[in-house]
Order: structure tokens, then C-alpha cells, then sequence
């Protein structure tokens, strides 16, 4: 049977829209992941957005709960049921249907559908709900209907939203099997299996924790798809069942080694993040430092860690991906689509651990030796950390020595860190203001985007907001704030196009618009009044300003994707964009540099596509359409079912909601500024065109004609070369100048000794002394060179009588001077350049003296 089709058939029978799977990446900056079915209808449900036409919904939908409110990741591998990564099948009222309907929908596809035996079902309720207990009694017998406080039966998808009592339905997989004294309806133990959980929406909570009432009370349920597949085939365990066995299967052919007792739980904790992360990459999460890609690099590292353990010395991840495309490839096309880019970028990151893992044994070893009785919680989280690993392995590591990590360091540093992590993705102004947002769109509705067709456009001021987005009457001369018009040519920021600049004028007004950006759906502009103080329900002219040059920058980094596509192949994706109207950045996955060829080409390809003169083409089109059209959607992006799709005929087919060029002649002419690497495997292209890159020819024409006239010659490179002709003619004759000078130096042998004393012109004395030694065995040297009013002496001494230090000091004084140093070295200065002569007699005098 296929569970998920059968669900989704059942609940469609009763009159539900089936709504496809949101991306993993929720449009809210106060959740890490899509953890929940009900998040995608979490608005609907607190009233901030309308209600569909049709009040229930049903749907399956892809779940991470690692990192976040609802984090399951460190039972993985240890039970039987947890999964960073799962399919939730639910369906949901928006003030339709409640507790009653809802629980006979459920007991109906339980009892019939799945068809699991009556006496193995137990529920739960919340323990203040009569309600729902009065109401289970006509399906079930009272004594398997157990009361929970709030931990069990009080369900919420994080701190804020909405949120109430939750009825669950528990599966009894039997006391043979399970009879650990946490094998009890409540307890931690894997007989009773929780399958599906009711949630009455009643509540929605806000950031104070103020429980207010919902609109209208609604339903939200979750049934974990992987643990009612394991009940069907009659498994005990989840990785047991068809979703996981065959990749574990996979994982013993690669490691060659079959799991045991002791092994099992890394194999099934490698086939449990081998999902999530595969998952997580097909949908634009790429592997980082912090936030959600810190979360990806975590549970990756985890399972090559476990991989570790089994053997493994280079990436294998990638090599179970296409067990998993055979399995759930059928329903998730889009591990299909990035099969490349998936193996590609798992197995650069395993690259990447592999290589500290060795490290970070080392560093354990090291710290263990030290260790007497708390194993450090530095290190344990620099292991944790740094080097990956989790806790409960360096826990587990310790164990046998009967050692303990010092937890409440560990926790501290813990705590530090995801404070951190949390701070990181807390947006600007859009998650505390919330409720402003919400008042507005109460009192105003939505408002409406013109933009498209128009960059003037007479619109009304429908509210003003002060820099706090509280709502105002009149912004004044001086001030800056925000200003919801009714209809808008504005656009906001989204889909890497910068929101519109501009301004608001009539014959009274000017105020500048600095920016506009979406909040909760409405579209806001950043104002600055320049002049005499702008009131709510005044009629202004909007006019937005650069707006074809944005444009056309927009329009080219879609025919920048399709020429890199063709240029560096299929497996290249969008991993960010920004454009505006003076350059773009497009950010794409590819493992290495790009070659000046390479860019050539894809520059080329891109001002071919620009002088054929493509006409543009925008529709609105059913989701599936577009998707048959082949339009690149963007990674990560909620789309709803109807989409905007722009196409330059079929070089480029994009879903789009930006604003372009009607053809892409309008565009003008397109350099590639720079090529470079922003992460691991993502690349990035700066480029200008049109306006902007008339203003780069313009930068380098200008910059050329300078070095002309520096150069002195009108065609540069000869120019060049001629100058660096002269620089080495020019180094030639010092070199000789300078061996000229230094050269020859009178010499006399004493014995078998050498004596060196003379007057050097030019030259560096020190140097010279330092080569005689070289070429020398016995050597007594001294160098005199008068230079402007001053007297240099440098003296040596190699296996001879005389010691430089007491030669120097008898012959400085003669030129005015004095000085000293060891016997083998030494160095004086005087000041009369008129006795360089006599210095020079005397100190060959007392050479032949001394030697
Ligand atoms: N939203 C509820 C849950 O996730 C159904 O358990």
C-alpha cells in the first residue's frame, strides 16, 4: 500500500485540497526548519492571513527537526522512531471542522484504511480536555484513553504562533518484544509508538507568552509517515522497514561488513542523515558556518563520523545517494534534478572532514592522558565543535575509563554558541513587530503591486509608520519612516532584485524613497520627507527611479544562469543573486575556479543572446505547467500554484517574480567584473551591463588613454615592453658599475696570509668584506670609503694574529673617529675625509706589525 498517496486519496474523499510539501526552509525568521505540516498554514490559522476558498487542507510534508524547537537529532540512531528528517502527513481546518470530525477522520483511516487492529490503540488527551475524552469513548474503551499534562499533550510549533491540547494515538507493538520499565504508555520506551498526533488549534501565543484565543478553532495533525510504513510491514524498528533497509544494505556492501549488535546504530544513523542532508542540499541549504547551513555541516559530519567507526577513510555518502533516489526519488523529484549536485557537494564536505577527523582523535587522546577525573569541557566541546564530534560520543568514549565530561562548561559554551546561532537568523523589524504588521493588514488589506507596467503611478498614502513601525498620522519635514501606498510601483526586495529607490512628489511634496521591502505581504517603502511634512490619505505621484536599469541587470543574469549552464553544465545551480541598477553578483555551485576561457565564452554566449534580440515573455501559469516548460524555479523558494514565469524564448525559462526587459537587446552589452570563490563549491560572477557597463568601458578607456600618456606611447604594450627593455638594460649596467667599483682591491700575501687595506669608492664594505673572507683561508682585511663628510671603516680577521676590534680602534682616531667589535669583525666611523690616505699607510703599517 502507498501510504501517502492512500492519505492524501482519504483526506481529498472528504472534500480537503491537497497542498504540495512547503521547501525545508520556512519564509520565517523565527523557525530554523520546517518542522511541522502546519507550518506552511501557520498565518491562516492565526487569522493574519485570509482563510482559503476551501477551509481544510491536507498534505505530506517534509520535516527536519534538528537544530531548533522540535530537535530530534540526538536520538537518532539510539531509538527506534526518531528522524532528523521525516514525512508528516496531516490535514488541517481553518475554522471548519474540530475536535469531533477530526478525531472520526482519524479513527476512520486507522481502523479502515490502514486497517491496525482495535486492541492495539491507545490514545491520549490533554489532562483539562473532557471534550476530546468524552468524544474518544465512542470509538475506544475509557481505560485506553490516558490523561497528559502540558509536556505531553499541549502542542506548539515554537515559542510564538499558534498552538493548543493535542489528543495523540498510540500503536502497541506488544510486551514480547518491549518490557523495559520505560515500555509504558508515557514512558521513553519503543512499544507504545506514538503515530498520530491531533492538535485542537486554539491558542495563539505571543512573545510575551500570552496564550489569546484564535479566531475561529481549527485543526492541525501530524502522522509520521516512516513509523506507520514500519507497522505495516510489521517491523519493529523504523530502519527496518523498506524507507531504510536498502540503503543500510548499501552501506554494509560499501563497508564491506555487516551490522552487528554493536554497529547497527551508525549504520542506521548514516541512513538517516544521508536524507536530511540530501534533502537539505536539493533545496538550496549549502553547507556553512552558522545557522541552518551550520546545521547541514553538523549532521553531515555526524554521519561520516559514524562512517569513521564503520571503516570508512574516504566520502561515501555520495555513493548511497542513489539507493535513496530509489526509494523516495518517485514522490521528491528533486533529488533527481540535483542528483549531481547532491553527490558533488556531499562528497567535497566529506572531503573536508576526513581530513580533521584524524585531528580530532588526536586531540581526544592527548587531552585523555592529562585527564584525571573531568574530562575538560573545552575540549569536549572543541570536539563537538570543531572536529564534529557529538557529545554522547565523546561520552561514550570516556565511559569504559570511568571518566565524565565537565557538562557545565560544555553547556556554558553550548549556550554561548546557540545564542549565537539564534541571533544570526533573528530578521530585522519583521519578527517583533508582527503584530504592527498585522494591524495594518486589518485595517488595510494588502496592498497592491502596479509595478510591472508602471514607473509613475498617482497613488494614495494609506498609511504612515515611524522608523519603529509604529503606525503615525504625518511624517514630518526632516524625518525618515514608512509609507504603505494603495497601489505601488514600488518593488520590494525579493528574488536577489534590490527593492526600488525613488521618490514622491507633487507640487507640495518631495520625499525620497530609499528603499521598499515586503513584511508579511505588504509592500513598504523607506521614506526620507525632504520637503513640508507628508500626511496619510494624501494623493502623491510615485515614481520609481533606475528602475530599466535594474531591469535589464535582472533580465541578463537569467541568460547569465542558461550560458553557464551551457558553458559548465547542467549540474550548475542558483546559490544566490542580487542585482540592482548599477551591477549583479550571481552566486552558483560549481567545485572549482572558472577559466579565463571558460568566462570568455560565458561572456560571449551571454552578448550573443543580448544582440539577437529575444523578446520577453511573462505568464502566469499553473505550477505544474511551468514546471513542464522546464522553468528553473529557484532553490528554497515558496511558490503557491499559480506562478510567474519569465522567458527570453527558450534560451531562458525562470519562475520570476521580478521586473525585466521586454527584449534582451534593451540590455546593451554585458562584461563579466570578476570571478570568485565564495564558499566551499560556490562560485560568483560580478557583472554590469547596460548603463553600468558603458560606465566600466568608459573607467577603462579613460584609464588606458592615462597610461598612454605616462608611457609616452600610444599603443601600450609596445610601450610596455619598451620600458621593460630599458629597466633590464638599465640593471645591467649598475650590476657593472657596481662590481666596477669594488674592484680591483690591492692585495698582498704576509706569510701565507692575505692583506687586504685599501680605499673603496663605491661599493657596500661589509659585503665585500664578507666575500673576501668566503674566497679566503687566512685573511686580514680593511676597507676605508669616504663618503660626503663621513669615513667608513670596515675591518675582518680569518685565521690570522690580528683582531679586527684592536685594528679598528688604532686606526679610527686618525680620521677623527672610533669604534670597535669582535676579533673577527668590526666596524668604525670618523669624520675627517682628508686622512683616508693616512689611515690606510698606518693600517697596513700595522698589519705588517702585528701579523
Ligand atoms: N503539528 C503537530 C505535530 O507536529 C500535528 O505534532
Amino acid at each position: 500500500m502507498d501510504i501517502r498517496k492512500e492519505y492524501l486519496e482519504f483526506f481529498k474523499s472528504k472534500g480537503h485540497d491537497v497542498i504540495s510539501s512547503m521547501p525545508l526552509v520556512p519564509d520565517d525568521p523565527s523557525l530554523m526548519f520546517t518542522n511541522a505540516g502546519m507550518v506552511q498554514f501557520k498565518d491562516i490559522f492565526t487569522g493574519a492571513v485570509p482563510k482559503p476558498a476551501n477551509p481544510t487542507a491536507t498534505s505530506c510534508q517534509l520535516c527536519i527537526r534538528a537544530g531548533g524547537k522540535h530537535n530530534d537529532l540526538e536520538n537518532v540512531g539510539y531509538t527506534a522512531r526518531h528522524h532528523t528528517l521525516f514525512e508528516m502527513l496531516g490535514n488541517f481546518s481553518f475554522g471548519d471542522y474540530f475536535k469531533e470530525d477530526a478525531i472520526a477522520y482519524a479513527w476512520e483511516f486507522i481502523t479502515v484504511n490502514l486497517a491496525l487492529p482495535v486492541d492495539k490503540l491507545w490514545v491520549t488527551v490533554h489532562d483539562s480536555d473532557d471534550e476530546a475524552f468524552n468524544i474518544w469513548t465512542k470509538y475506544i474503551d475509557s481505560s485506553r484513553i490516558i490523561r497528559f499534562g502540558d509536556k505531553d499533550n499541549f502542542w506548539s510549533m515554537g515559542d510564538t504562533g499558534a498552538c493548543g491540547p493535542c489528543s495523540e494515538i498510540f500503536y502497541d507493538q506488544g510486551d514480547e518484544h518491549f518490557n523495559t520499565p520505560e515500555d509504558k504508555m508515557g514512558g521513553d520506551g519503543d512499544r507504545f509508538l506514538e503515530i498520530w498526533n491531533l492538535v485542537f488549534m486554539q491558542y495563539e501565543r505571543t512573545a510575551d507568552g500570552k496564550l489569546n484565543p484564535l479566531p475561529k478553532p481549527s485543526i492541525d495533525t501530524g502522522m509520521g509517515l516512516e513509523r506507520v510504513i514500519a507497522i505495516k510491514e510489521g517491523v519493529l524498528n523504523n530502519f527496518d522497514s523498506s524507507n531504510f533497509k536498502p540503503i543500510i544494505e548499501k552501506i554494509e556492501e560499501l563497508a564491506s561488513k555487516k551490522a552487528d549488535k554493536s554497529s547497527i546504530g551508525s549504520y542506521r544513523v548514516i541512513a538517516d542523515h544521508l536524507r536530511a542532508t540530501s534533502f537539505m542540499l536539493s533545496q538550496g541549504i549549502l553547507f556553512g558556518n552558522e545557522g541552518r547551513p551550520y546545521v547541514l555541516r553538523r549532521i553531515l559530519r555526524r554521519a561520516v563520523r559514524h562512517g569513521y567507526l564503520l571503516g570508512f577513510r574516504k566520502p561515501f555518502m555520495g555513493k548511497l545517494l542513489d539507493t535513496l533516489i530509489s526509494i523516495l526519488g518517485g514522490h521528491y523529484t528533486e533529488l533527481i534534478e540535483n542528483r549531481n549536485f547532491i553527490k558533488e557537494q556531499l562528497t567535497l564536505e566529506e572531503d573536508r572532514f576526513f581530513k580533521t577527523i584524524d585531528l580530532g582523535m588526536s586531540l581526544f587522546n592527548e587531552e585523555l592522558a592529562n585527564t584525571k577525573e573531568v574530562f575538560s569541557g573545552e575540549i569536549a566541546f572543541k570536539l563537538y565543535d570543531t572536529y564534529g564530534f557529538p557529545l554522547d560520543l565523546t561520552e561514550d568514549m570516556l565511559k569504559d575509563k570511568g571518566l565524565k565530561v565537565d557538562l557545565g562548561k560544555f553547556d556554558e559554551l553550548m549556550s554561548a554558541q546557540k545564542a549565537m546561532a539564534k541571533a544570526a537568523w533573528k530578521g530585522s523589524g519583521d519578527a517583533s513587530n508582527e503584530g504592527d504588521f498585522k494591524q495594518l493588514i486589518e485595517k488595510y488589506g494588502i496592498n497592491e503591486f502596479v509595478g510591472y507596467d508602471n514607473v509613475t503611478y498617482k497613488s494614495k498614502i494609506l498609511a504612515l509608520l515611524d522608523e519603529n513601525f509604529k503606525e503615525v498620522k504625518t511624517l514630518e519635514k526632516g524625518s525618515t519612516g514608512w509609507v504603505m501606498l494603495d497601489k505601488t510601483p514600488f518593488y520590494a526586495t525579493s528574488g536577489g532584485q534590490n527593492g526600488d529607490i525613488g521618490a514622491l512628489e507633487d507640487n507640495k511634496h518631495i520625499a525620497i524613497i530609499e528603499d521598499t521591502s515586503k513584511f508579511h505581504g505588504l509592500n513598504l517603502s523607506k521614506v526620507k520627507i525632504e520637503h513640508s511634512n507628508i500626511n496619510q490619505g494624501e494623493r502623491v505621484e510615485a515614481v520609481v527611479v533606475n528602475r530599466y536599469e535594474v531591469a535589464k541587470h535582472h533580465s541578463v543574469t537569467h541568460l547569465l544562469q542558461s550560458a553557464l549552464k551551457m558553458v559548465l553544465g547542467e549540474t550548475v545551480s542558483q546559490a544566490g543573486s542580487l542585482n540592482d541598477a548599477s551591477r549583479l553578483r550571481f552566486d552558483f555551485t560549481y567545485p572549482k575556479a572558472m577559466t579565463t576561457e571558460q568566462i570568455d565564452e560565458v561572456e560571449d554566449l551571454v552578448n550573443s543572446m543580448i544582440a539577437r534580440g529575444i523578446a520577453g515573455n511573462v505568464e502566469e501559469l499553473p505550477i505544474e505547467q511551468a514546471k513542464g516548460k522546464g522553468a528553473i524555479a529557484m532553490f528554497g523558494e515558496k511558490y503557491g500554484d499559480m506562478v510567474r514565469v519569465v522567458s527570453f524564448s527558450d534560451v531562458s525559462v525562470e519562475f520570476c517574480g521580478g521586473t525585466h526587459v521586454k527584449n534582451t537587446a534593451d540590455i546593451g552589452s554585458f562584461y563579466i567584473v570578476k570571478e570568485s570563490g565564495v564558499s566551499a563549491g560556490v562560485r560568483r560572477i560580478e557583472a554590469v551591463c547596460g548603463a553600468a557597463a558603458i560606465a566600466y568601458t568608459k573607467e577603462i578607456i579613460n584609464s588606458m588613454n592615462e597610461i598612454k600618456s605616462e608611457i609616452k606611447n600610444n599603443d601600450v604594450i609596445t610601450g610596455i615592453k619598451k620600458l621593460k627593455d630599458q629597466i633590464k638594460d638599465l640593471k645591467k649596467e649598475l650590476e657593472a658599475a657596481v662590481s666596477q667599483t669594488s674592484a680591483p682591491i690591492s692585495e698582498e700575501v704576509i706569510g701565507d696570509t692575505k692583506v687586504v687595506v685599501a680605499i673603496v669608492e663605491n661599493g657596500d664594505l661589509k659585503k665585500i668584506v664578507d666575500d673576501m673572507k668566503n674566497s679566503n683561508e687566512k685573511l686580514a682585511i680593511l676597507l676605508l670609503q669616504a663618503k660626503d663628510d663621513k669615513v667608513l671603516i670596515v675591518a675582518g680577521s680569518k685565521n690570522t694574529n690580528i683582531k679586527a676590534g684592536d685594528w679598528i680602534k688604532n686606526i679610527a682616531p686618525i680620521v677623527g673617529g672610533g669604534g670597535g667589535g669582535r676579533p673577527d669583525f668590526a666596524q668604525a666611523g670618523g669624520k675627517d675625509v682628508t686622512k683616508v690616505e693616512d689611515a690606510r699607510i698606518a693600517a697596513l703599517a700595522y698589519a705588517k706589525e702585528n701579523l
